[in-house]
């Protein structure tokens, strides 16, 4: 198993060119199964959640082609199996995104039911309650959601909680129902409104997304299209927080700093110099140690619940005393227990974590064990005094593109141990 090890202590400074979302692109990846037509998506980044999704499709049929820029063409014309196995979700919850194309299209789906994973339960009750809703029969057999239906039926759907996945699934198999579908309480994340974008584009009828309200008039078929991934508001933020806890200035190329509202404002109560262009975001520290801040996660436009490992690790070396409160994930906080090997001083008060400022901390084997949290250590990792092992990395591969060449881009001494 691979192993990060970083040498920290080091202010980061530098420039660096921000991937394609992870959350965008698996949605997307995803619709290209409601159409025989080819679909051509960009700014896809390489990481390993991509390339499950990828094995996925191409398990279903779906023909992928990647050209020199390693942009990829999905061509779902012949699909003939309309199942995702037990072995591909359980490395990937967001597997369950083919179920609602393949409902709506072929009229059937059969996808391992993804079961807890390290940051909480994550039940997937408001997809399939949501497709009954739309007249589909769904049972669970065998660990698997069975989902049939010879035509799915506009509804009315209210969603009990805010869900990402669960609003874009509903929204791609209401692509192609009969009628008119409206979600209530729906999502109203970036990655939400780029996939009714490429929708739309391939023809789909949706207006409402990005607000909590959406209407999707079906329509008998989509074409394909050509789309492009927006910019990766988690990586954006998870390096812009890289260089604040390290006290240093860093300039990110190549993404959209609208998406980020609500980490900004954080950082700058941190005591960061923030100044953004139109798809460009710089900060610097002018070498000051951050300030504490106090957190809570709420769905978007607030602050990211994928945000909140960067900035725990941030408050354990801010001065002051800083909450972070976690509301979306029941267990989103074993990277502070981590923290605390390295000598961050944490104490939990249910779901939020009190975190006092200490002037350093110092380096440490420690285990990542989800990707956010995985981020969060390289993070405390880089802020350390020594050497910081960090092990389990592959869950940094599911999500940040060429992780340790752009923290060395940004002088940051990090190196992989191929294990
Ligand atoms: C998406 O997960 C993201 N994944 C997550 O990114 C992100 O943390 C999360 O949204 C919240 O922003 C992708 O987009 C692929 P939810 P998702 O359904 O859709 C409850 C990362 O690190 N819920 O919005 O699975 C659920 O338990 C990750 O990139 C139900 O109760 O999350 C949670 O408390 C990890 N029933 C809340 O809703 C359901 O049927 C929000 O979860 C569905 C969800």
């Amino acid at each position: 198993m691979d192993k990060l090890l970083i040498s920290g202590g080091k202010p980061l400074s530098g420039t660096i060119d921000i991937s394609g979302a992870k959350n965008a692109a698996l949605p997307v990846l995803a619709s290209t199964l409601l159409t025989s037509e080819t679909v051509l998506i960009r700014n896809v980044p390489q990481l390993n959640d991509i390339a499950t999704t990828i094995t996925l499709l191409q398990s279903m049929g779906v023909e992928i082609v990647f050209d020199e820029q390693l942009n990829i063409s999905a061509d779902a014309k012949e699909v003939n199996e309309r199942r995702a196995p037990y072995d591909l979700v359980k490395t990937m919850r967001a597997s369950i995104l083919v179920l609602g194309p393949l409902l709506a299209r072929f009229g059937e789906a059969d996808v391992s039911l993804p079961g807890g994973c390290a940051i909480g339960a994550r039940p997937v009750n408001l997809h399939v309650r949501g497709f009954r809703a739309m007249g589909a029969e769904v049972s669970i057999e065998n660990g698997y959601i069975r989902a049939r239906s010879s035509k799915l039926k506009g509804a009315h759907i209210v969603f009990d909680t805010v869900t990402v996945t669960g609003t874009e699934n509903l929204m791609m198999a209401a692509t192609l129902a009969e009628g008119t579908t409206v979600l209530e309480n729906s999502a109203r994340e970036p990655e939400v409104c780029d996939l009714a974008k490429c929708l739309v584009s391939m023809g789909a009828k949706i207006k409402g997304a990005g607000t909590s309200t959406i209407h999707i008039e079906g329509v008998s078929s989509l074409s394909g299209t050509d789309h492009t991934v927006l910019p990766d508001r988690i990586e954006t933020g998870t390096y812009l927080v890289a260089a604040a806890l390290t006290r240093g200035n860093v300039r990110l190329n190549h993404t959209e700093p609208g998406h980020l509202e609500a980490v900004i404002v954080k950082l700058k109560e941190a005591g960061a110099d923030v100044s953004l262009g139109d798809n460009w975001i710089e900060i610097s520290m002018h070498g000051r140690r951050p300030i504490a801040v106090d957190i809570k996660t709420t769905p978007y436009p607030g602050f990211p619940t994928d945000m909140q490992a960067q900035f725990c690790a941030m408050n354990t070396v801010a001065k002051g005393v800083g909450t972070v409160t976690e509301t979306i994930f029941e267990n989103r906080f074993q990277h502070a227990l981590e923290y605390q090997r390295m000598g961050a001083d944490i104490r939990f008060e249910g779901n939020t974590a009190v975190c006092r400022g200490v002037e350093s901390l110092h380096g440490a084997p420690v285990m990542a064990t989800d990707l956010r949290a995985s981020a969060g250590l390289l993070l405390a990792g880089l802020a350390a005094e020594g050497e910081t092992l960090v092990d389990r990395i592959y869950h940094v591969d599911r999500g940040y593109e060429r992780i340790e060449e752009k923290f060395r881009k940004l002088g940051a001494d990090i190196q992989r141990i191929v294990g």
